[in-house]
């Protein structure tokens, strides 16, 4: 469906214009679709849990969502795609624990593109192997955004169609993309106009690799934890203290190198925990946001106390550039 935005198409910037696209959208995929199913790719981001909920409301089961747990989400994120889409939306949903496997394959690999590239090369299998399985499937619904289309048309970055998946599976496939005419905060607007969860609707970023590339180094699944757990924590306080949606990007990093500690007059030997948070508006540039002294001292002392294996916490005062954002 190759649906351009107009020039002059009007921002949608209230509910009642979220609603009438929300209509529009529904219908167009029911004239497109029919009685036929589409499958998707369902990460819990914000793109793909907006076309999910539209989808839904058009077709409802005869969408087909698979959501594959890399075992590199946030803590709660695969729990809230289940209950948001198959307890409260009733989605067709199935749920690949492929954690194992990712981390199977990403054991001893500390060079970041080469981690970069396993976790996407096994998500792609993975999500393949599980549309092998099914029948009668003819769509392939994408969150593919208007920013996509013009960053692939101004070659800043490739946009695969059907997502880099193997000719197989493409070919297999009609294209069903109905946010793609949108810009992010349009997405965000329909999103909330159906119903999604604020916490789903205004998510920070998150990396395609996930908290892989937080992990740094060797990825182990004790240190993967403790980026889990301090991430968690880090969300927990910006939501408190009313950072949330105010700070653009905020999260965690545990690195591969230990240094001695004390705890209870005995000796440590743990990971650090870096604390990173940042504003921008095009992430090619990047500011570095400074908390409060009583939150610091706050989330060191929460960090320390509950994070198994950290024994330091440090904050990154360092703007892009000259230092990116993600760490790897
Ligand atoms: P960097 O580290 O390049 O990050 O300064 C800029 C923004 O992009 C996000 N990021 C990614 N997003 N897939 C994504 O969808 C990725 O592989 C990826 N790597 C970085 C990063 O979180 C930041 O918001």
């Amino acid at each position: 469906m190759e649906e351009r935005r107009p020039d002059n198409m009007e921002r949608i910037t209230t509910e009642a214009l979220a609603k009438a696209f929300i209509d529009e959208k529904v219908q167009a995929i029911k004239e497109q679709v029919g009685e036929r199913r589409v499958l998707l790719a369902l990460s819990g981001g914000v793109d793909s849990s907006v076309v999910a909920a539209l989808l839904i409301r058009a077709i409802g089961r005869n969408l087909v969502c698979v959501h594959v747990n890399h075992g590199l989400l946030r803590k709660g994120e695969p729990e809230q795609v289940i209950r948001v889409f198959r307890d409260e939306m009733n989605a067709n949903l199935i749920y690949v624990d492929a954690v194992d496997r990712f981390l199977d394959k990403l054991a001893g690999v500390a060079d970041p593109e080469k981690k970069r590239h396993i976790i996407g090369e096994e998500f792609i299998d993975v999500f393949a192997e599980e549309a092998r399985k099914l029948d009668g499937v003819d769509f392939l619904a994408q969150g593919t955004i208007w920013p996509d289309i013009l960053e692939s048309e101004a070659g800043v970055k490739a946009h695969h169609n059907a997502g880099g998946l193997p000719a197989d599976i493409a070919d297999r496939f009609e294209l069903v993309e109905p946010v793609r005419i949108l810009f992010k905060d349009e997405v965000r607007m329909v999103g909330k106009a159906l119903g999604l969860p604020d916490n789903m609707v205004y998510r920070q970023p998150f990396p395609g690799p996930g908290l892989g590339v937080r992990c740094v180094g060797a990825i182990t699944r004790d240190r993967l934890e403790a980026v889990r757990e301090s991430d968690a924590i880090l969300r927990e306080e910006f939501a408190k203290n009313g950072l949330e949606g105010k700070v653009w990007q905020y999260f965690t990093v545990v690195p591969d190198f230990k240094s001695t500690g004390v705890k209870e007059g005995k000796r440590t030997f743990d990971w650090p925990c870096i604390i990173r948070a940042i504003n921008t508006t095009d992430v090619m540039e990047v500011t570095v946001e400074h908390l409060p002294d009583e939150l610091i001292d706050h989330l060191v002392e929460r960090i320390i106390r509950e994070v198994p294996g950290i024994n330091r916490v440090l904050y990154d005062f360092t703007p892009k550039p000259p230092a990116t954002v993600e760490y790897e």
